[in-house]
Formats: C-alpha cells, structure tokens, sequence
C-alpha cells in the first residue's frame, strides 16, 4: 500500500466510531421499509445469539400479511398472534425452537386471522407483547414497507433497529424509515445495521453515508448498531430450514450477529 493510501485509511478509521454498545431496551423491533434486505433472517439469527448470551428470547413474526419466521427455520407452529385477540398469553402460544434456546410467536398457523387487522386488534396485540414478562428480549420482525401497522409496530420498540443494505434503494427507505420513526417516537433509540455488506469497512461506509443524509435534513445521527457481512451460507441454510446459528456457526455472519448480539446486550 502506498503511503498515500495508507494515510487515507487512516483518516477514514478515525472518523468511524465504534458501533454502539449500550444495552437494547427489552423489545427490539427490526425494520427497513425495503423488503428483502434479511429482517426475517436477522430477526431469527439475533434472536439466536441473545439466547446464546443467557437472555431469554421471545421472537415475534410481526410480517401479519405474508409470515414467514417459521418458515425459514422449518418450525412446526400450532399457535399464532390471533390467539392473543382471544386473550391467550404470549407465553402460551410461544412455539420453542429446538436446540435453539428462544421461542417464536408465529404470525401465522393456517388461520388466516392476521391478515386484515384494524387498529384496535394492532393494539391489543401490542398489549398482549407488553405483558409478556418473563421474556429479558422481545424481538419483532416488522413487515417491509412503511404503512400505518409498520409504523405502530416500530414505534413501540424500546430499541428499533433499521436494518439497509449497501445498494441505494435500500438506504433511500432505510432513511424513509428513520424519519417516520423520529416522527412517531421522538427521541426514541434507533440505530442501524447494515446487513449483506461486503467487507465491514463497505458496510460501515454506507452507514456513514445513511447518517450523513440523516444529520443533515433531520437532525438525527443514528449510530451504528452493526455490520453483517454477505455471506452465501445464509441462502443455503434457509433452503434447509435450519438456524443459521446452529447450521454455520462458525461462518463470518455468524460472528457478525454474535457482535451485533453483545452490542445489543453487553
Ligand atoms: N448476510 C446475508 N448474506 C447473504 N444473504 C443474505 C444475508 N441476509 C439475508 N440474506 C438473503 O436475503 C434473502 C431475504 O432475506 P429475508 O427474507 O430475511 O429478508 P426480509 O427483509 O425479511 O424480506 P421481506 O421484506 O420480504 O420480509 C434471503 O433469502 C437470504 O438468503
Ligand atoms: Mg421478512
């Protein structure tokens, strides 16, 4: 490297802080207004590593239109989020992962009860997650898009984390999805996580760029929350239907999540 470059990096090192470790409120909801940048995925692997930190972790499918949490990891669910409309607990309709140390609350079991749900049953779901005590992490994977359940949904997140990737359309609605959550909680702790990077210096540069955009017309610095970098293992794992965590553990992604996981809950 020359030593033109070398002082570049330099430069560049110092104005990247470390990614934030402060402890996450108890629920962790996961947003990003652009479908497919890996919330699901994200939902279910952070979910994995704070169990694998001691805490115990309840994962909600918080997709109610097109639920897929079960899906991925090939869970068998009896139960869904419709029961806590009739008063069931989250506890009790909470399906265990096995092995896997968390819990799932599916957004869907055949019953198609989820689909159009006015805002009064939104509230009483959310009423229902409020009580759901004995869970040290409530972890809500939010649906893509930015209409008015998402934003119910983000806005009750003690620690809402805006997940983009590194290609523009997913910054221009991560910040979408950043200026609405100012709106609907001001002050409210949100931070970001830029998943499928290429290398985390990528990932950390567009997250640079997101907070740029950020402090400039909204008055906001998101801090970082963390990098996961792309990694093909992730695709192979969910065609198996097996956690990542416990299909490719010690894969580079893996390691990502465990620091995102230990940023979250230090
Ligand atoms: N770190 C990663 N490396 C490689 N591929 C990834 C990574 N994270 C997610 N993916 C891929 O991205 C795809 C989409 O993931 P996922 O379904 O979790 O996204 P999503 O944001 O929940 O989508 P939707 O908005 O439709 O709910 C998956 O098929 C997965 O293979
Ligand atoms: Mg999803």
């Amino acid at each position: 490297m020359t030593a033109r470059a070398t002082a570049s990096v330099a430069t560049l090192a110092a104005t990247i802080p470390e990614p934030l470790a402060r402890p996450a409120g108890r629920l962790i909801a996961i947003a990003s207004g652009k479908g497919g940048v890996g919330k699901t995925w994200l939902a279910i692997t952070l979910s994995h590593a704070l169990a694998q930190r001691g805490g115990s972790v309840l994962l909600v499918d918080g997709d109610l239109g097109l639920a897929n949490v079960d899906v991925q990891i090939g869970l068998a669910v009896a139960h869904d989020l419709s029961g806590l409309l009739k008063g069931e607990s989250a506890e009790a309709l909470a399906t265990a992962v096995p092995d896997a140390g968390f819990s799932v609350l599916a957004g869907r079991s055949g019953s198609g009860a989820l689909a159009q749900l006015v805002p009064e049953q939104i509230e009483t779901i959310l009423a229902g997650l409020a009580a759901a005590r004995r869970y040290d992490h409530v972890v809500l994977d939010i649906g893509a898009g930015l209409d008015r359940t998402a934003r119910r949904l983000a806005s009750v997140a003690d620690t809402l984390l805006v997940v983009t990737t590194e290609e523009p359309t997913a910054l221009t609605d991560a910040y979408a999805c950043l200026k609405l959550a100012a709106i609907d909680r001001p002050g409210g702790d949100r931070r970001v996580v830029v998943n499928m990077a290429g290398t985390q210096a990528t990932g950390e540069r567009t997250w640079l760029t997101l907070r740029k955009a950020a402090e400039n017309f909204l008055k906001l610095s998101p801090p970082l929350a963390g990098v996961i970098r792309r990694d093909v293992r992730v695709s192979e794992a969910i065609r198996r239907q097996v956690p990542f965590l416990t299909r490719h553990p010690a894969s580079e992604a893996a390691a990502d999540i465990g620091r995102l996981a230990a940023s979250l809950a230090p």
